[in-house]
């Protein structure tokens, strides 16, 4: 395990500047992570978040081989990303082999620093198909999975899993010698299993277990809200990089101060009116850059998650639920901010 040195002049019991690690050649740093949120991480909101600092590596929301080897539409806007978010993963899902690998292939030839497999998504629909955390419950086709996707890429792997598939059969550890043998350079645990959805808490203790005998990075993922909760993860597990979710969608300043204590500064403290200025100019961007038939309903998404926090922000909330165009919803949360 890393060593980590407290700093005894740090009023929030914080650590030395944490090394940065690599995947492979991708160098992590900080050692912080954007985890992939389905319906929110796409390009638009990683590039926001990578540009409040602190973030060293940002993972597509997961994307199905079946439609991109179908060459459908839809999968171009989620694998698109931009320069200004490198290092970036693109995460693919599914069971089949062949056409994992094909996608793995059109990731790397779309300039992507890192493929990513999903095992652990819970979703019926993706699991029913054999993909997302089925996959932690049928160790043969994982393997198959990971060699072919091994065999026909030359940029870094990783997957990202979840503890197991249910309470009784808790595998990360065994998966983790399975993705190390199948050649995969880097590992995310979600301390969790595919039963506990998202109910909860996160267990650490099979994310420790996993780094301990783990020879590629670990990044250890689930319930870091707080900046103190990333310190903690780093301490009680060993990981070499912290992954945050949720958290992030209702305080996009997360990362950063998470990085800030990790490093022994005291985090940002982001003012009331700078976070629903943020949440204005973030969704009037994602507004412009959405089709009209789509984007009221995922300014509404997002707008539910960005107005937590901010006094007031169950009116605003409904505001935003009731108006019927992105115009309309822009227009409420200037009026909400007018009166701030
Ligand atoms: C709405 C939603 C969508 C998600 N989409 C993905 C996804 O596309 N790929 C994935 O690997 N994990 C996905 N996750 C799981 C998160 O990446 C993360 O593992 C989980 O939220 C735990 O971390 P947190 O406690 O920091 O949120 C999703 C989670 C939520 C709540």
């Amino acid at each position: 395990m890393r060593l980590l040195f407290l700093r005894p002049d740090c009023q929030h019991n914080c650590y030395n500047a944490l090394p940065m690690f690599k995947i492979r050649d991708v160098l992590i740093d900080p050692p912080l992570v954007l985890a992939p949120i389905a319906g929110h991480t796409d390009s638009l909101f990683r590039q926001a978040i990578k540009a409040l600092g602190g973030c060293g590596l940002v993972v597509s929301e997961l994307v199905s081989t079946e439609a991109m080897t179908r060459r459908q539409e839809r999968t171009f806007h989620l694998t698109r990303f931009e320069e200004f978010e490198r290092p970036v993963a693109i995460q693919i899902f599914g069971s089949d082999p062949s056409r994992m690998a094909e996608s793995a292939v059109m990731v790397q030839d779309m300039g992507a620093d890192i493929v990513d497999i999903n095992v652990g998504c819970p979703v019926r629909k993706v699991v029913r198909q054999g993909g997302g955390s089925n996959l932690l419950r049928d160790l043969p086709l994982l393997e198959r999975i990971f060699q072919a996707v091994r065999r026909s890429t030359r940029i870094p792997l990783s997957a990202k899993i979840r503890i197991g598939w249910d309470r009784n059969s808790i595998n990360a550890v065994e998966v983790l010698k399975l993705a190390e043998a199948c050649g995969l350079e880097a590992l995310t645990v979600h301390g969790r299993a595919r039963c506990d959805l998202f109910a909860g808490k996160a267990d650490w203790s099979v994310i420790a277990r996993v780094k301990e005998i783990a020879a590629i990075p670990i990044i250890g993922n689930g319930d870091v809200f707080e900046p103190a909760d990333a310190g903690r993860m780093f301490l009680e597990t060993g990981v070499d990089g912290v992954m945050i979710g949720r958290g992030v969608l209702s305080n996009p300043w997360l990362i950063r101060q998470c990085h800030d204590f990790i490093s022994g500064r005291n985090p940002l403290a982001v003012p009331i009116r700078q976070k629903a200025e943020f949440m204005h100019s973030f969704l009037q961007r994602a507004a412009e850059g959405t089709p009209q038939a789509v984007a009221a309903g995922r300014m509404k998404r997002m707008g539910g998650y960005l107005s937590r926090g901010i006094p007031g922000g169950a009116r605003l909330r409904a505001l935003i639920h009731s108006a019927r165009t992105s115009e309309e919803i822009l227009l409420r949360i200037r009026d909400f901010l007018s009166h701030l």
